[in-house]
């Protein structure tokens, strides 16, 4: 350094560096194999988490050794036996990218330089390993904020000048599985809609969004004067992992002239698994796509994609003028087509990925985790105490422990819940409860890269003998 360091600058960065890298190399190594149970979080680390906001500059080597300690003590889904909700997968290069990009911390709400063409690279190589033809598209948070993206741009297309004049005394809806995320009811919401605004289309036998109730819905609609302004499907749904038939649903779209958006958050990466691929026919006539980088493509939060197969309607709904934002020439600002104002460069970590592991690797791991979801079912449909809940179309899997055999009803959804709560207290499993048609299940979903076929053996012997030992208890509710 040239210059006397400022106090707010670290005075001995290698060091600090080197620091880092052992509690980077600690973390990795711990999610190597599954630790046999979780830390405690002992009483001198509860202290320092309850003391007063520092006024004086502290140590920084103790300060991030308590980080490790506090990050270790906290649920990672990049160990290899987590399997609660969709968790994420913690690729190496990920982190990697993380620190380097936080260190430039450039901007994408403007003109960000060589960032910008980095982004619209990795946005064009997502598009291309799920087979979309996008011609617009933003990185965003998390597939929540991808759906609102999409559904504000649907909106502003399907009512003009929305945007401005408000929705009020235009009756609109928007139209999604009854086992759609919960984020597009919120999307709705906040686009002005109002979420009775939602129309929830029944399911078929496989948890498929009922095209013939979507067509009914629609119609019924229209004859009433209520504009529709999406159709959303979900390819792998959160609960199970069911994909909406997305060829018939962009055919009905198609006769309708209506936006069909696909929230592929979770499952829309394995449609650029050959094997998986056809069960994903009809994504690529999506108008808008979703989807989470930050789930089955394996880097750290917060990290989505929203993609559109024209170009336009971002702009039209979130293109503005500000004294504070001009325009360079005709050229747009980041901010004229998205939600967000300050962004950070998100892609930097998928594009890392895709550069390290290339997309081949990216896919093997995909499919893997598909199997695991199957060799777990198998082993639960095979099991005389389990009871498999879904057929699993992904790698979700929902099933429940049957007892001793003697509950039912009420009784047995004490069980499993009881079940599920011994599982994560135990923790050398994680998973999460959950409830499929009104049962009360425990619920795995795979997507670490990190876990094992003999790991997945590992996880059901786990779960019978905490299920054997659960059962010996009477459950509160079971009388
Ligand atoms: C199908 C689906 N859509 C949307 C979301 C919301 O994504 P995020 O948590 O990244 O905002 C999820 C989260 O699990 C999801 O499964």
């Amino acid at each position: 350094m040239t210059r006397p360091p400022h106090p707010l600058e670290l005075i001995d960065r290698e060091r600090v560096l080197e620091l880092l890298t052992q509690h980077l190399s600690r973390a990795w190594e711990s999610f190597d194999r599954p630790r046999p149970r979780e830390p405690e979080l002992g009483p001198a680390l509860v202290q320092r988490l309850s003391e007063a906001l520092p006024a004086a500059p502290g140590d920084p080597e103790a300060s991030l050794a308590d980080i490790a300690s506090i990050l270790d003590a906290s649920v990672s889904p990049s160990r290899p036996l987590y399997a609660a909700y969709i968790g994420s997968t913690g690729l190496e290069a990920g982190v990697l990218a993380g620190a380097l990009g936080n260190a430039y911390d450039v901007n994408l709400a403007a003109t960000a330089g060589a960032a910008e063409l980095l982004e619209n690279q990795t946005i064009r190589w997502v598009a291309e390993f799920v087979g979309y033809p996008v011609a617009d598209g933003a990185f965003t948070s998390g597939g929540m904020t991808s759906n609102l993206t999409a559904l504000t741009a649907a909106r502003e297309h399907a009512l003009p000048g929305s945007r401005f004049s408000g929705v009020s005394g235009r009756p609109a809806a928007v139209y999604c599985s009854e086992e759609s995320h919960h984020s597009v009811a919120r999307a709705v919401e906040v686009i002005g809609l109002g979420s009775q605004a939602l129309r929830r289309i029944p399911i078929d036998a496989d948890r498929r969004m009922r095209v013939d109730a979507l067509r009914a819905a629609l119609d019924a609609d229209r004859r009433a004067g209520v504009v529709p302004v999406a159709v959303v499907a979900t390819s792998g749904t959160t609960l199970t992992g069911a994909i909406d038939p997305l060829a018939e649903v962009a055919d009905v779209c198609a006769e309708r002239g209506v936006w069909m958006h696909v929230d592929g958050a979770y499952g829309g990466p394995a449609a650029g698994v050959p094997n998986l691929a056809p069960r994903f026919a009809g994504l690529e006539r999506a108008d808008s796509l979703t989807i989470d980088a930050h789930k089955w493509l394996g880097v750290q939060k917060s990290c989505s994609v929203v993609m559109l197969s024209r170009q336009g309607p971002l702009e039209s709904a979130f293109a503005h003028d500000e004294r504070y934002m001009l325009h360079a020439g005709v050229a747009a600002n980041g901010v004229d087509s998205t939600l967000e104002y300050s962004r950070p460069v998100r892609s930097l970590k998928l594009w890392l990925a895709f550069r390290v592991y290339g997309a081949e690797l990216l896919r093997d791991w995909i499919e893997l985790t598909v199997d695991h979801a199957r060799i777990l079912a198998a082993g639960l449909a095979a099991h005389p105490r389990f009871e498999l809940l879904n057929d699993p179309a992904l790698s979700v899997v929902c099933f429940r422990h049957l007892g001793d055999g003697s509950l039912d009803g009420a009784g047995l959804d004490a069980h499993n819940l009881e079940l599920a709560r011994a599982i994560m207290a135990d923790g050398r499993v994680y998973l999460a409860p959950a409830q499929v048609d009104g049962k009360t299940c425990l619920r795995v979903c795979f997507m670490n890269f990190r876990t094992t076929i003999d790991q997945v053996g590992e996880m059901l012997r786990v779960i019978e003998e905490l299920a054997d030992r659960a059962g010996q208890a009477v459950p509160e509710t079971a009388s």
